[in-house]
């Protein structure tokens, strides 16, 4: 084989989720995520859709996403569970990430491939995203909260049947890279024969 198994299996091991609260200053290149994104493309797809897209945002266009998300949060949350320091967080989050990606799937047209199998497939490419990020010592974090709003789907400009699986917050982490915790696999395996 002409690939480190090694390696591989220590990156898979040690992809960790970064929460942008601990992201450092030093900035993630532009040139680095067009490989995370590039890699995303490699994704197992079936009946070849690839149904993943990829909207990046930064800079202004970061700002003004993180201010729509924290009053999407506003909006959707009832008074006696709203937390101010959970809106102010988006604008805090918005300085500290170098990108934020907003994973969609396309839903194509007259087409025989489930909705679940285009989800997973769009999964797996975030997967190979987050994988090439963790080779680079960079830190991503997946975040689902508020992609089933409306208003997040106008705003990302979906047709009807898209969906926004999720916000990848991207940068570098400030200080030790974080440790990772799961259960024994052989727990979550049956052998059959
Ligand atoms: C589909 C998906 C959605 C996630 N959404 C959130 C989220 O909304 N908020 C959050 O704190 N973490 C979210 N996470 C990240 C998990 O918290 C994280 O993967 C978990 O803590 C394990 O840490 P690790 O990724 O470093 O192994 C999500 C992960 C996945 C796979």
């Amino acid at each position: 084989m002409k690939y480190n198994l090694t390696e591989i299996v220590e990156l898979i091991k040690e992809r960790r989720t970064v929460y942008p609260e601990n992201f450092g200053p030093r900035k993630v290149h532009k040139e680095q995520l067009e490989l995370m994104l590039e890699s995303a493309n490699w994704a197992p797809t079936h009946g070849h859709t690839e149904p993943w897209r990829f909207k990046v945002f930064s800079d202004h266009a970061l700002t003004n996403l993180m201010s729509e998300l924290a009053e999407v949060y506003k909006e959707s949350t009832s008074a006696e569970k709203y937390m101010e320091s959970k809106y102010l967080r988006y604008a805090k989050r918005a300085e500290k990430s170098s990108f934020v990606v907003a994973v969609c799937m396309k839903r194509h047209d007259q087409t025989k491939i489930s909705e679940l199998d285009e989800i997973m497939a769009v999964a797996t490419s975030v997967q190979n995203l987050m994988l090439v990020a963790s080779a680079y010592g960079i830190g991503t974090f997946w975040s689902t909260g508020s992609i089933g709003h409306e208003r997040i789907h106008q705003y990302l400009h979906l047709e009807e049947k898209d969906r926004c699986l999720g916000f990848i917050y991207v940068g570098y982490p400030e200080g030790e890279w974080p440790k990772g915790k799961r259960n024994i696999w052989l727990n979550k395996v049956e052998w059959n024969q």
